[in-house]
């Protein structure tokens, strides 16, 4: 009886098309009734999105296992294309970026993958993966039909064909689709463009595989080619039904597949550390596979952007933290979470064959063991004793007008820009568009810092005598990633003025002559630099260099490089650690200002006081027993002790801010007395875009909106989006916008605060707190009048859209509002 059951229990397992184990023979992966069909069987994918280069390549295949022991049957996988060309036609395949070896291992470990070329790609990386280079072509169009960027992206998915092309399903590979381009939707309405990527990509190698696109609900016919199968994206909270219908009905007999669905999400410098709950991204999952609908899980595993290849956000600028754990079941460290135990024992009840028929799951299969850990281990505190300036480590000087990195053919690190002042016999105001943190400094005096992240543009700095030396350093940060501001060029963009006020006159200077120094934020660049000061130093203590060597005999020993360190602050410090026992750690940086970390020369990650993360995390893989290596760039110096400790725990949730995250200053208070609406209204409940046109068009820079009360007939409100609508019904651009005044904003249960109402992300959203009384104000300042028709609205995505709000009053004025 007992061989009976379990040869029963086998038959079942093969009947359907199984989805233990990939093949190698090959196969089909096509679009049937409703359903994918694998091997002519219905199949419901279940994908972890993982990410290569975020994980060290040693540890590809324990993270490989640990997504299939969750229960999932494909990787999802994005191409880097800037990690692969980082210079135009120096191709990299190999290492980290051997995506035939993770396909391959994929394979091996019975996992089916679905590739997504790009060219773009987001994900938070640099640019969206594209590469800085392109901006070398000034005028480059980005992401459109221009011919340099579509001749390189061309070339590079015709290396991707070589790599990956012989790999798909039809093939005996395990690649069973690949996607064009990503959520283009959010960019732009460009079918030529989008036609022209499926081509090329079709051209490259996967000409019999399943091609699809991914977008948002809101906006996936924009851009939905007709032979391409569309999927949508969306996160944990989200209603499904209302995320599918309108696929449904456009594509009765489509599969519905959610291609990303967020498990957690990015964090950003100086803001809170992202979570989701675990209940909730169940449910999504759960609700998804009832009703037969595959899905990708963004992210299933984050891992790290490495050295300097986070992106950041925008509209504003708001780049990524070092560490992409993005709450996701595995941590960063490749670590299980509470997330992931509750969603493997979920999964088991999936784990058997989809049947559209009966739409029910049929048969079951024993989910994999979870594989080991690696293991963690502490670093006692030690000494960074070692110090370069950053100077030391500068490049060829260029003289003239101020240059870009990219024009100084550099993609990251820093620049140092100096030129000689005439007397200035006032304070002045220095302005200008710096990319993305500067710092000032006059007669080698620090000034102060203009920081993109708070959209700063000026500096005041003091009178100067003639021919003061101006001296700014500039340190670039992540390239934008998201919306039209990708194309994000760094160092100083245009031109730097002095402007001074004397008797109510204005004079604005504009320096020309300028010196531009590059430094590249490389390991070698780094070494090289502190090798020299030590070279120097070991020299004039052994007596073979006499007398003193001019600034740099400062340096001699331990309190030498110190004082230096005090009158020099943006520089390279080192410092060695021995160990006996080789392990994970996570370095904690909480002494230091701002920068990168190189672990025995691997790029392990910028660092930024103010957090939320405050430990870079190092793989027990790129250390050695016995002594390794650590050299900090400091671009501001350090902010104590200059020690480090590696930890057995992360610290990505610790915020060390100057000033508040919210948009009222203390007491201030909205006065609408006198006011005129030029809109009195009340939404719709229910999830959806809801668009309002005014009666007649109306001229202004500030936007007020006032809610009155909410569908929920709770006491708080939130928004998700909203767009101003110009004269003939189009949105306008948002990326001028800022927060002039919010009345409330929820920054303790995640970063909820007003400017998240144009952050281009639906899935975020303003949020009120709890127990504070209508009505609540937020008020957009869009940076110089418009003359506008009427506003879109999004509420909450989630089922019901929560805190929806009813009765508003929309105020809109040339001058600021009254407090
Ligand atoms: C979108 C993009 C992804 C990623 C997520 C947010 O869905 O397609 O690359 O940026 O947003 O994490």
């Amino acid at each position: 009886m007992k061989k009976l059951t379990y040869s029963l229990l086998l038959a079942m397992m093969f009947m359907f098309a199984s989805s233990a184990t990939a093949a190698t023979k090959p196969g089909s992966f096509t679009i049937g009734d409703k359903t994918f069909l694998l091997n002519g069987k219905p199949f419901v994918v279940k994908a972890a999105e993982v990410h290569y280069p975020r994980i060290p390549q040693p540890y590809w295949e324990q993270r490989i296992k640990m997504c299939k022991a969750l229960g999932m049957n494909t990787l999802c996988i994005y191409i880097f294309w800037n990690s692969h060309e980082p210079q135009q036609d120096q191709f990299d395949f190999t290492g980290n970026n051997d995506i035939r070896a993770f396909v391959k291992l994929a394979q091996k470990n019975g996992m089916y993958v679905i590739v997504r070329p790009g060219p773009y790609v987001c994900a938070e990386w640099e640019m969206g993966g594209l590469p800085w280079w392109l901006l070398k072509k000034k005028d480059i169009k980005l992401r459109e039909q221009d011919p340099f960027f579509m001749e390189r992206l061309e070339i590079f998915e015709q290396k991707v064909g070589e790599q990956l092309g012989d790999l798909t399903i039809e093939k005996g590979g395990p690649i069973i689709m690949v996607q064009v381009e990503n959520e283009y939707g959010s960019y732009g309405t460009d079918k030529p463009y989008i036609s022209a990527v499926r081509d090329i990509i079709r051209k490259s190698g996967f000409d019999k595989v399943e091609l699809f696109q991914c977008d948002w609900s809101s906006n996936f016919t924009n851009n939905g080619l007709d032979d391409l199968t569309w999927t949508m994206n969306f996160g944990t909270g989200a209603n499904i039904d209302h995320e599918f219908r309108k696929l449904g009905e456009l594509r009765p007999n489509s599969p519905k597949m959610c291609s990303e669905f967020w498990s957690g999400w990015f964090d950003k410098w100086g803001g809170r550390h992202e979570t989701r709950g675990a209940e909730a991204m169940v449910d999504g999952i759960t609700q998804m596979l009832d009703r037969g609908i595959s899905f990708s899980l963004y992210m299933t595993h984050g891992g790290t952007n490495w050295g300097h290849w986070a992106g950041a956000n925008s509209p504003g600028f708001a780049p990524d933290v070092t560490s992409y754990d993005y709450d996701a079941p595995i941590n960063e460290a490749g670590q299980t979470t509470e997330k992931y135990w509750v969603l493997r024992k979920a999964m088991e009840k999936y784990s058997g064959n989809w049947n559209p028929q009966t739409q029910k799951w049929e048969g079951s299969a024993k989910l994999p063991a979870v594989p080991k850990e690696y293991p963690t281990i502490a670093i006692p505190k030690f000494e960074l004793t070692e110090f370069a300036p950053l100077l030391s480590a500068m490049t060829k000087p260029v003289n003239g007008a101020l240059k870009t990195f990219e024009e100084m053919d550099m993609g990251w690190g820093a620049m140092m820009y100096s030129t000689r002042l005439p007397e200035i016999t006032s304070q002045s105001v220095l302005t200008g568009e710096f990319h993305d943190f500067a710092q000032v400094f006059i007669d080698r005096k620090y000034i102060g810092k203009i920081d993109r992240v708070k959209n700063e543009k000026s500096l005041t700095i003091p009178a100067v005598k003639k021919g003061a030396e101006l001296i700014i350093i500039v340190e670039g940060m992540g390239r934008i990633n998201f919306g039209r501001a990708i194309k994000d060029f760094k160092g100083i963009v245009g031109n730097v003025t002095l402007t001074t006020e004397t008797d109510d006159v204005e004079m604005v200077l504009t320096p020309k002559n300028w010196i531009n120094v590059a430094i590249p934020d490389d390991y070698e660049t780094a070494k090289k630099a502190l090798d020299m000061i030590k070279g120097v130093n070991d020299r004039v203590a052994s007596g073979e260099v006499k007398g003193s060597v001019p600034g740099l005999a400062l340096t001699q020993g331990y309190e030498g490089s110190k004082k230096l360190a005090d009158i020099m602050k943006p520089g390279y410090h080192r410092g060695y650690f021995n160990i006996n026992k080789v392990g994970d750690t996570f370095l904690n940086l909480e002494n230091w200002g701002k920068g990168q970390v190189y672990v025995n020369g691997h790029a392990v990650g910028r660092h930024w006081y103010i957090g939320p993360q405050q430990t870079l995390y190092v793989p027990g893989c790129w250390l050695k027993k016995g002594k390794n290596e650590v050299i900090v760039l400091d671009v501001m110096g350090s902010r104590g002790e200059r020690t480090i400790e590696g930890l057995e725990k992360p610290i990505i949730d610790k915020l060390n801010l100057e000033g508040p995250q919210t948009h009222r200053a203390e007491g201030q208070n909205l006065d609408l007395s006198g006011e005129t609406p030029v809109k009195v209204g009340s939404f719709k409940a229910g999830n959806g875009w809801q668009e309002v046109k005014f009666d007649k068009p109306v001229t202004g820079r500030y936007i007020c909106i006032e809610a009155l009360n909410s569908h929920w007939n709770r006491e708080y409100c939130c928004i998700a989006e909203w767009y101003m609508l110009d004269e003939s019904g189009q949105r306008l651009s948002r990326e001028p916008w800022q927060i002039a005044y919010a009345d409330d904003e929820d920054v303790q249960s995640g970063n909820k605060n007003a400017d998240k109402i144009f952050d281009l992300q639906e899935s975020t959203y303003w949020s009120t707190n709890r127990g504070v009384q209508f009505p609540h104000t937020v008020i957009i300042d869009m940076g110089q009048d418009k003359t506008m028709s009427g506003f879109q609205y999004l509420p909450r995505m989630e089922e019901g859209a929560p805190e929806s709000i009813k009765d508003y009053r929309i105020y809109v004025k040339s001058e600021a509002f009254k407090f």
